[in-house]
């Protein structure tokens, strides 16, 4: 017999209100909460809080001490009166000032991929995502879709860099990449990544190669600035001669898309290798069995919705990657959500 002190039934209404609690986080970064606190010079009141933000006492209030019971914020109450500020988390990860801040995900993430989510069961039922109906584009243009508009594109490409502020030198570091002096990041985004490597590997030149309007930001917004060792070139990687590399890194690529699609771009990387180099997967690698790490589960039904891939086992990307022709292979599991595979051509 179910009762309320039952821990099956707390877990229950834990992962019933799970999305209550992504949108708490997803509306104190859009409202600006965190960035209000960073820059008061000190703790502020939710009264203070609400007139800055231009909200309501009521709701400034109530979204505040959420925020606190989440350990977004801290509490000191004084004469009766609760002061808000930072706690570490925010202060690291959600105040715009901060270098490793992930806001632009968050907001990415409420306004695009959490209403992908909302279709999660007609993804399952059907085994494709529902951007036609979700938001008016056929799902076979894929990045047309997720570009939708150039201030979606900006903020889908801001949001991505954003992680490798934080993970961006384990994945470099798994393996030695000091041997590859070029090297090209397909799908490289604004470059965070490749800027990472250059400052990792002070040997190394990387070039970014990404479709135009995707480069075309990265020179365009001062958020990208291309460094020294770090350049752009415009392409579709799955039909433009690719720059030439020792190492060609695919990061985050390969999940976008089913077998068919990666095993033509790998066949592409393959060829365009010099002989000698190697590729370097960055993905957030299932269990053998699929039924774990529960994030990269996640991920996967997130491919499910928002793109035509999905989360892959070592096993998988290694017969994937043989298949284009890659041998030595190395997978290297980080600890942290993305890991990294190695391959030589
Ligand atoms: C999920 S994002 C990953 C970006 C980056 N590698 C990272 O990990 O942050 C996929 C990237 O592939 C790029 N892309 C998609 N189709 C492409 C194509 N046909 N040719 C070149 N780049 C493409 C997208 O514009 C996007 O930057």
């Amino acid at each position: 017999m179910g009762s309320p002190q039952d821990d099956a039934y707390r877990l229950l209404n834990e992962y019933s209100n799970g999305f209550m609690v992504s949108q708490v986080l997803f509306a104190a970064c859009e409202l600006g909460v965190f960035d209000l606190l960073a820059q008061a010079p000190g703790p502020l009141d939710s009264a203070a809080a609400a007139s800055r933000l231009g909200c309501s006492p009521h709701g400034t209030e109530l979204l505040l001490d959420t925020c606190a019971a989440l350990k977004l914020l801290k509490v000191e109450v004084r004469g009766g009166r609760a002061f808000y500020r930072n706690s570490e988390l925010s202060s690291t990860y959600l105040a715009s000032g901060s270098p490793t801040c992930q806001r632009n995900m968050l907001l990415y993430m409420a306004r695009t991929t959490y209403r992908c989510w909302a279709h999660l069961a007609e993804a399952v039922r059907e085994g494709k995502n529902r951007y036609l109906q979700v938001f008016g584009v056929p799902s076979e243009e894929l990045f047309s879709a997720i570009y939708r508009s150039d201030a979606e594109r900006l903020r889908f490409t801001r949001g991505l860099q954003e992680v490798w502020s934080v993970a961006g030198r384990s994945v470099l570091a798994a393996f030695d990449l000091s041997p590859f002096p070029l090297v090209c990041d397909l799908g490289g985004g604004s470059g965070a990544l490749a800027r990472e490597c250059a400052s990792l590997y002070p040997g190394c030149q990387v070039t970014v190669f990404d479709i135009p309007e995707v480069v075309r930001a990265a020179r365009e917004h001062g958020a990208f600035p291309a460094e020294g060792r770090v350049g752009f070139r415009e392409g579709d990687f799955f039909q433009d001669p690719l720059p030439e590399a020792d190492l060609y890194i695919l990061a985050r690529v390969l999940h976008d898309w089913a077998d068919e699609k990666c095993s033509r771009l790998l066949q592409r990387v393959w060829h365009a290798c010099r002989p000698g180099g190697g590729l370097l997967v960055v993905e957030s690698l299932l269990d053998e069995d699929g039924r774990g790490p529960l994030t990269t589960q996640l991920y996967s039904l997130n491919m499910l919705v928002q793109t035509e891939g999905r989360e892959r086992t070592s096993s998988q990307y290694r017969a994937l990657l043989a298949s284009a022709g890659f041998h030595g292979f190395q997978f290297k599991k980080t600890g942290g959500i993305y890991d990294a595979i190695l391959a030589r051509n």
